[in-house]
């Protein structure tokens, strides 16, 4: 039964929204939750002893989601946020159906719906090995529009730079080209603008939307119709749309916030990388063992 608690009239449970991922990527998806939230508190873990999990199999991915979300809920989160896309496509049902009590999102139906919204009838989703292989991303789109024509690439080099703190520079540019290539004339070489189909690039991994100025550079400079999307934003609409329906509330944003961050490895670098997706320095990460 959830505390609740009274601030400027509203009722609410003060307990933190849990969320997690593999490393810092998923602080893409906790930034725009707390624009959405303001008035919510957050507890957030990157499991980077473990990370990536995007070349790992479902079952890994499922066992490692599994401990993850139990370490955020033995410490009384109210809802679960999974961050992590490669998480979200193979554990949403079974963390859902673990537990039933709480509300529990994934950001892969929201980074579809984000993809559908855009104008072309041609997407290409990024996202790692597992999530492409899976096809939980064709899935979702298909089932939100059957006309699209979807293709994926998995990525998963950029995962690793994502979390050297890279997102720019040579090295960046020529990893996101090889991924690219192919997708569109290339710039120097562009067709007229009739003959080139709009795209929509789905960023299906939370730690490529660092990287969208250099996709929108590639893709985008020789005047291709392109526009670049990910599961962030939607994924907070969701979260807070649900929340404020439900039974737990949402907080008024008067309400006393904290941000929490837990990491199963390397506090120093988690907190020197994070502060590029979290858009601001970090004091402090918790280093907790699974
Ligand atoms: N950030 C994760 C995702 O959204 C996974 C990265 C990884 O650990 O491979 O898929």
């Amino acid at each position: 039964v959830p505390t609740i608690t009274r601030t400027g009239g509203a009722e609410f449970d003060p307990a933190p929204i849990g969320v997690f991922d593999s490393g810092v990527g998923g602080l893409t998806v906790l930034n725009a939750l707390r624009r959405a939230l303001p008035g919510e508190s957050f507890l957030y873990l990157g499991d980077t002893a473990r990370l990536p999990y995007g070349t790992k199999s479902a079952a890994t991915v499922q066992r490692y989601a599994v401990q993850a979300a139990q370490i955020l809920v033995d410490r009384g989160v109210k809802a679960l946020v999974i961050a992590c896309n490669t998480a979200s496509a193979v554990a949403l049902d079974a963390l859902q159906r673990r537990y039933a009590d709480l509300p529990v999102f994934g950001v892969v139906e929201p980074g579809a719906r984000a993809a559908v919204a855009a104008p072309a009838s041609r997407v290409v989703v990024l996202a790692t090995e597992s999530t492409i292989n899976g096809g939980a991303y064709q899935r979702a789109l298909l089932g939100l529009r059957p006309a699209l024509r979807v293709a994926g690439r998995s990525c998963p080099l950029l995962v690793a730079l994502a979390e050297e703190g890279r997102q720019s520079g040579e090295l960046v540019r020529l990893a996101v080209e090889d991924y690219l290539r192919g997708l569109l004339p290339l710039p120097g070489v562009a067709l007229s603008g009739s003959r080139v189909e709009p795209l929509t690039v789905l960023l299906g991994c939370t730690h490529f939307p660092v990287f969208r100025p250099v996709i929108e550079a590639l893709l985008g400079g020789a005047g291709h119709r392109v526009t670049v999307v990910d599961s962030a934003a939607t994924t907070a609409a969701v979260v807070a749309a649900e929340l404020a329906a439900g039974r737990v509330g949402v907080a008024p944003p008067e309400a006393a916030t904290r941000i929490e961050l837990l990491a199963t490895d390397g506090a120093a670098r988690f907190r020197r990388v994070g502060r590029y997706f979290l858009d601001e320095p970090i004091a402090a990460v918790e280093l907790v063992d699974l």
